[in-house]
């Protein structure tokens, strides 16, 4: 089957043609990092418009790179889905009118996907685990461990009681001087530095599955006014010390619930799971606990409209193709529920 997807959530445009969940034909993202680095962070309205001027281009290239032109359409693409929710609303409006455009015009069925699915199930593309398994998603909004029981069907642990991971990363990176998404900055430059320079409190909330990343961001606050940064190799060992207190807080958490939950898979999604040293630790301490890691590749972490065109996929089989309009509806806080 083959599904012609669209992601519009945040601040990447993308579209992506995928065969039967796994066969990725096309993936264009076209990203808007350069218009929101100067405000550090995204700005919704900003978002909007910039999804609108690059959603026709980014459909054309990836139907063009799959080797589909607008005559074809109709023939070689079976479904269109994309993302419904949860994310800005300007910006899901714009991939949504543009799926409805494409459905109305080539009379195909659409399917409506949570982003939040697409990360957990992005590691399906490359390597079809099948449930359960452990899924942690790490995103720019958000951290959620969850017991995947079968497709589409979740027992939430627990999530972020303040920051997202990934917020975490970036306000640290303001913090720090550096520029937007901090995530990737400070990763880089932790790999130059000790990790074991600067002991970062572990907010490990035991006895609770959530997690909490505004304390860690307060410690590294009153570290740098007491000790301003004084040198480059000062400044990666800050980052290299910020980054061992997030991923070993991951980490722990992640293996204390797989063995509470007696499974043997963890799965990880989103930006944060293209860190160098959370993916280090996990296949680290999946070997020596005989846990399966499983880890997208780098472009399948962040947003992108191949990981919604797989969880299409996977939906379509156990739900088949007809949602009504509700279900179609661009919903912002869309949380994650069972099929
Ligand atoms: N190597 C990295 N190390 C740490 N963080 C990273 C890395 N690469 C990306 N990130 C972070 O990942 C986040 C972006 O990931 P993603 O695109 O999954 O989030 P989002 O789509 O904005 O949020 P959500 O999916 O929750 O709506 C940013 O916060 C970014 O800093
Ligand atoms: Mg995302």
């Amino acid at each position: 089957m083959n599904i012609f997807a669209i992601e519009t959530s945040c601040d990447e445009t993308s579209a992506s043609v995928i065969s039967n969940g796994t066969d990725v034909k096309s993936l264009v993202i076209s990203s808007q990092t350069s218009i929101h680095a100067k405000f550090c962070g995204v700005v919704p309205e900003l978002a909007s418009r910039a999804h609108i001027e690059n959603i026709n281009p980014v459909i054309a290239k990836a139907l063009s790179d799959a080797k589909i032109n607008f005559k074809d359409f109709a023939k070689k693409i079976d479904a269109i889905s994309f993302t419904v929710g949860p994310g800005l609303s300007g910006a899901l409006l714009v991939g949504a009118v543009a799926a409805k455009a494409l459905a109305s015009v080539y009379k195909k069925p659409l399917i409506p996907v949570n982003h939040l699915e697409g990360h957990l199930y992005s590691s399906f593309i490359e390597n079809p685990l099948k449930p359960p398994f452990l899924a942690l998603i790490v995103s720019g909004g958000h951290t959620e461990l969850i017991v995947v029981e079968d497709f589409g069907k979740y027992k939430i642990l627990g999530g972020t009681r303040d920051d997202a991971v990934g917020e975490a990363f970036d306000k640290a990176a303001k913090m720090l001087g550096l520029s937007y998404p901090g995530g990737p900055i400070i990763d880089k430059r932790a790999e130059q530095g000790n990790p074991f320079a600067i002991k970062f409190t572990r907010p490990y909330l035991k006895g609770s599955w959530d997690f909490s990343f505004s304390g860690i961001k307060t410690s590294l606050l009153n570290y740098l006014k007491a000790n301003p940064i004084k040198s480059q190799q000062h400044l990666n060992d800050i980052c290299a010390s910020f980054r061992m207190a997030i991923a070993e807080t991951l980490n722990f958490k992640a293996f204390e619930a797989v063995k509470k939950f007696n499974l043997d898979k963890i799965v990880l999604g989103g930006g944060v799971s293209s860190n160098f040293l959370v993916r280090r630790m996990f296949l680290e301490s999946g070997k020596n606990n005989k846990i399966k890691i499983f880890l997208p590749s780098p472009i399948y972490c962040t947003d992108n409209a191949a990981m919604i065109g797989c969880v299409a996929y996977l939906k379509q089989k156990k739900c088949g193709l007809n949602y009504n309009s509700l279900q179609l509806k661009p919903t912002p806080s869309l949380v994650l529920s069972n099929w």
